[in-house]
């Protein structure tokens, strides 16, 4: 019967339901009573349906799938008549479901955001949740009601392509950033036709990829994993995260998509997840090459047998689920649990009374959108040195050069599939726009370019030039999925070009664009000013101007640590002290004499090369102004019960020459645990702008529960004790602005 009702009027149910006519009644709320009327009265094999991804591929093809209800979801499809006539077909046929509409919109649908890693650095988390309520606009007017978003990710190896997709390397600020992604994809209300389903992916661990390899195993212990990996994607369910992937890697052995300790009795029992799992691409089929499956049957019943809800391209489900429970192998209960959470987030899309694409074209790069990319391009830059070249200021004639200055594809950086370059405004376009005299030598036209023939070139014109802005980096290729490397130092020929360029004697304006932290330790020195704008996306041009005329100041602090070399890596702040902490008074290479006896030099943890620290630090970022911290104050120094609150106060005054932005960050040790654990943690952070001269009192709260950590016996637990507690402008000691000491009861 209520099949008959969905075929004939699905709007019909949904009233029925919600007024308590469904087939379940009690005390059920709408949502659950539509769910339970829906797929209770489905069949197996349309169950089984649901669970289904398919990719795009002729719309015959897709068409017939849609009607014999084998279409949970499609991703990669963006012709609008196909998807009209994909969607006629599913609704119009049994079990009468509507298809869900997927794509990859990872930092910007058609205006383009700085990538993930960007964003990150701009420690603003309302710019990471408007830049995804804009990309939910955009996105949803050509039907998309599901992006695969946030990537939340830990990335400690910048080697890892993937870092520039997700937050970086803490798990504080990408739980924060995460979690305003999801509000933003998601908005108020996930049945607003602006609004698209969130993922949260990769579950779980994938970016500690064994060597930044991507794909690669990774061997994170349940404590490092609860401690560090799990964090982000807790917060995303606490945001209300509709869905998630389940990742590529192994860890210790199995695969995420047939791992049940995640998928089921942490994500569904532990933290209450109601929304649905997607495999990554073909990753149920990949446990046949991890030698976890014996082929797609046997993969097919792990994946499902572990929590994995539906099945991205591998078909596995749709081939053998119906075998697995006539074999008695799967239980059809766990398959109607998983249709249910599908069934259940489409209800909640509001796809049932809102299943065709609805067009709009004004919304695409509308005025605000971009301006809104404009802004965060503009928080985003991370100004790493100056030594007073910048802003700008009588500089009339600009030498631009370098492989990025007009490069309108690679600025948007990776994980572009719509922003169209035509939209792009380079630093070229930008400079010109705003009236300076440019003369464009690009002298290498590719980041990997190696051709040095228009160097001498470009040598003459920054002689002839008032300051030179170099605009390099990387392509958008070369960081991003699949795309890792061992070497971090610039492509090609940059730094020889850097070199020429500093040689010619004017200043040298550096402003780097790259998907990830690049080890430019040997070109610090040819540049008098460098800008790290990572992929800026289409308004990066603009930003650009912004910054390097005065007009902003630059704001960013980095949300990852900058290696010295590849070498270094791992390097991140919230490491462990060690039973043989680093003084930072080691013995360098360069101090150890020839023939030197046996000795263990400083006899501490470190590198003979590179030393300890890194090239940049996490949470660093210098500003065109000068800021003033005074009058500390915390609320009390005894703490009891995780409902307690540290709450810190001070006073920050632009004490420069020009309007600002300073990050204040509160960092946080545990002096000593049941187990070891950080010399610092960040846990709470706020940007404050101020204009040139202006003072405001800040307040940061804590909460107690933020000291709590996974302990012993993978219990999560606050421990009485002794903590430091500091207000800082980065994560290294010498950007310490006030430090206190508390004590939990
Ligand atoms: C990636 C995911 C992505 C999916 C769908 C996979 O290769 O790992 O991040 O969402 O493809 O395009």
């Amino acid at each position: 019967m209520i099949k008959d009702i969905i075929k004939l009027a699905p709007l019909a149910l949904i009233a029925l339901v919600a007024c308590g006519g469904g087939n379940s009644g009690g005390s059920l709320s709408a949502e659950d009573r539509f769910v339970d009327s829906v797929v209770n009265s489905m069949t197996l094999q349309q169950k089984i349906g649901q669970l289904n991804q398919v990719t795009a591929g002729s719309v015959e093809d897709m068409e017939k799938l849609a009607a014999q209800g084998m279409m949970g979801s499609i991703l990669n499809e963006s012709n609008l008549d196909n998807l009209h006539r994909i969607q006629k077909a599913a609704v119009e046929n049994p079990p009468h479901i509507p298809v869900l509409i997927s794509r990859d919109v990872i930092h910007g649908y058609k205006t383009i955001f700085p990538i993930p890693l960007g964003q990150a650095a701009s420690f603003d988390p309302e710019l990471v949740r408007n830049g995804s309520r804009i990309s939910a606009v955009e996105a949803a007017s050509d039907g998309i009601k599901w992006t695969f978003s946030p990537m939340l990710d830990i990335a400690r190896d910048p080697r890892w392509g993937r870092i520039a997709e997700g937050y970086g390397e803490d798990p504080f600020l990408t739980s924060i950033m995460g979690a305003a992604a999801v509000k933003g994809y998601q908005g108020d209300d996930l049945s607003d036709p602006t609004s698209i389903a969130a993922c949260a992916k990769h579950f779980v661990g994938y970016g500690a990829a064994t060597g930044g390899r991507d794909y690669n195993s990774t061997y994170i212990p349940m404590r490092l994993l609860r401690n560090v990996y799990l964090p982000p994607f807790r917060a995303a369910a606490q945001a209300g995260c509709a869905t998630y992937m389940s990742s590529f890697n192994d860890n210790d052995g199995v695969p995420s998509t047939g791992n049940k300790l995640i998928l089921t009795d942490i994500l569904r029992n532990e933290w209450g997840f109601k929304g649905f799992v997607v495999s990554d691409w073909f990753s149920v089929g990949e446990m046949i090459n991890h030698g976890f499956a014996a082929d797609m049957k046997d993969a097919a019943q792990k994946a499902i047998t572990a929590g994995l809800d539906m099945d991205m391209v591998a078909n596995a489900y749709k081939d053998y689920l119906e075998a697995l429970v006539s074999e008695g192998k799967v239980p059809e209960s766990q398959v109607t649990n998983a249709c249910k959470n599908i069934v259940r987030i489409k209800y909640r899309l509001g796809l049932f009374q809102n299943h065709y694409p609805t067009v709009s074209q004004e919304v695409k790069y509308a005025p605000e959108h971009l301006e809104a990319a404009l802004h965060t391009a503009e928080q985003s830059a991370v100004m790493l040195k100056n030594n007073g070249a910048l802003p700008l200021k009588n500089a009339k004639k600009i030498l631009l050069c370098g492989p990025l200055a007009d490069a309108p594809h690679d600025q948007l950086g990776t994980w572009v599939f719509d922003g169209e370059k035509s939209h792009t405004v380079t630093p070229l376009t930008a400079l010109k726009q705003a009236g300076y005299d440019v003369n464009y030598v690009p002298a290498l036209t590719y980041s990997r370019d190696n051709n040095t023939s228009k160097f001498a070139d470009a040598a003459r014109a920054a002689k002839s030039a008032d300051v030179v802005i170099f605009v390099g980096g990387e392509e958008s290729i070369l960081s991003g999925e699949a795309h890792c490397l061992s070497n971090l130092n610039l492509q090609g020929a940059q730094s020889a070009l850097l070199e020429t360029l500093h040689k010619a004697g004017k200043p040298v304006i550096c402003v780097i664009m790259a998907g990830r932290p690049l080890t430019i330790t040997d070109d610090i020195k040819n540049c008098d000013a460098i800008l790290y704008m990572f992929h800026p996306g289409t308004m990066g041009g603009n930003a650009l101007v912004n910054l390097v005329s005065g007009k902003v100041s630059p704001s960013g602090k980095l949300p990852a640590s900058f290696p010295k070399n590849a070498g270094q890596i791992p390097v991140y702040y919230n490491q462990n002290n060690t039973g043989r902490p680093a003084s930072g008074h080691e013995i360098l290479l360069d101090n150890i004499p020839a023939e030197a006896g046996q000795t263990s030099l400083g006899c501490t943890s470190y590198m003979l090369d590179t030393g300890f620290g890194p090239l940049y630090p996490f949470g660093y970022g210098l500003s065109y102004t000068t800021f003033d911290f005074s009058d500390f104050a915390i609320n009390k120094t005894e703490f009891a019960g995780e409902n307690d609150e540290i709450k810190i106060s001070f006073s920050v005054k632009n004490t420069g020459e020009y309007d600002g932005a300073e990050v204040a960050q509160i960092y946080v040790r545990d002096m000593v645990a049941s187990i070891t654990r950080p010399i610092k943690e960040l846990k709470g952070f706020k940007k404050v702008f101020l204009q040139k001269g202006e003072q405001q009192n800040v307040e940061i709260s804590v909460p107690l529960s933020a000291l709590k950590f996974y302990g012993l016996d993978d219990k999560e637990i606050l421990e009485k004790g002794a903590f430091e507690v500091w207000v800082a402008t980065s994560s290294a000691n010498e950007d310490i602005k006030w430090k206190t000491k508390i004590e939990v009861k």
